[in-house]
């Protein structure tokens, strides 16, 4: 799958190069996350790269926007608009979700063969103008199928409710139908607040399972830093040469009790381990479920 960058300084790193193109992705966030600033940055790495950019706003008005961007450092904007490169479209909850349900498709057959940036910011206003939950799913479902023929998207959406719980409905829906999720957590009232960023899903890539802390700069905007998992690294490198090393110098009277099958299967299980899998493990106990899994199968063979 081709890759597009995101536009978020440090993020492409840690998910494998980019974002799968003609995907859908999802950005949950607090008030003050970042998710504005995160879905312009999207939308002007596409400009820069010649695609066309779709900013669907559905709290603040385009002028509000742009007038963030130059406070942010990017007097660009207005060339983009000028030249029709980059469109707002300026709409409520219900009104938009009207578009979607009556005008989507026509503007999908429209655009055909686009590789646009779709940025629809914040998505919440949409599901909440529809009252069933299986209507808010139905909407969703068509609106990210439909969207991601004519590009890549990125929708937005507002975390309530205490930070780091993802587990209202409103929320659940568009995490489950995305392809790519990313989670912005926004510890606002910590002192000094704490800004950390987790890639929670990426279908087909591998990516980062850490948090990392992210700030958002003038001129740079939202920048992820990979501290968080550097440290974690050498944590990781360190437990995994830990389990190898206790394995290798094994009591050799432990071992001397499997057959040379057996040892060169449990040699060959030591080797296949992976260290990124080993971050929480201990290391004897999981030696020692090894060796008790292949000396059960020497007992059985006995
Ligand atoms: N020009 C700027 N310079 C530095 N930081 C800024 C600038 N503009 C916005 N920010 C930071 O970005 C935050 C808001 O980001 P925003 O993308 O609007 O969040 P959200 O959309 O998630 O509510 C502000 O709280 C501020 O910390
Ligand atoms: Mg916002």
């Amino acid at each position: 799958m081709k890759k597009v960058r995101t536009g978020v300084y440090g993020l492409n790193a840690l998910m494998d190069g980019g974002i799968n193109e003609h995907t859908t992705t999802v950005v949950i966030g607090s008030p003050g996350a970042g998710k504005t600033t995160f879905a312009t940055q999207f939308l002007r790495r596409g400009l820069l790269d010649n695609d066309d950019a779709v900013f669907i706003t559905l709290d603040e008005a385009p002028s509000e926007i742009v007038k963030n961007s130059k406070l942010m450092g990017w007097d660009d904007i207005d060339s983009y608009i000028s030249d029709g490169s980059l469109i707002f479209v300026d709409a409520g909850g219900k009104q938009f979700s009207h578009f979607i349900q009556k005008e989507l498709a026509e503007f999908v057959d429209e655009w055909e063969g686009h590789n646009a940036r779709i940025a629809i910011d914040p998505l919440t206003p949409v599901l909440w103008s529809v009252k069933e939950k299986y209507e808010q799913r139905e909407l969703v479902s068509y609106f990210l199928r439909e969207t991601r023929k004519i590009g890549t998207v990125l929708c937005t959406l507002e975390e309530h409710g205490s930070v780091g719980d993802l587990s209202a409905p409103d929320l659940v829906i568009p995490m489950y139908l995305a392809d790519n999720l990313i989670h912005l957590r926004y510890a606002s009232l910590e002192s000094p607040e704490r800004r950390e960023l987790k890639i929670i899903k990426c279908r087909s890539s591998k990516h980062s399972r850490y948090w990392h802390p992210y700030s958002i700069m003038k001129g740079v905007g939202v920048y992820v830093r990979r501290v968080e998992e550097l440290t974690r690294r050498r944590g990781v490198a360190k437990a995994g040469k830990i389990v190898k090393e206790k394995a290798l110098s094994l009591d050799e009277d432990r071992l001397s009790k499997l057959s040379p099958t057996a040892k060169d299967n449990f040699m060959k299980t030591i080797d296949a381990l992976s260290e990124q899998d080993l971050v929480d493990v201990d290391p004897d106990e999981l030696l020692d479920l090894i060796l008790e899994e292949y000396s059960v199968e020497e007992k059985e063979h006995a």
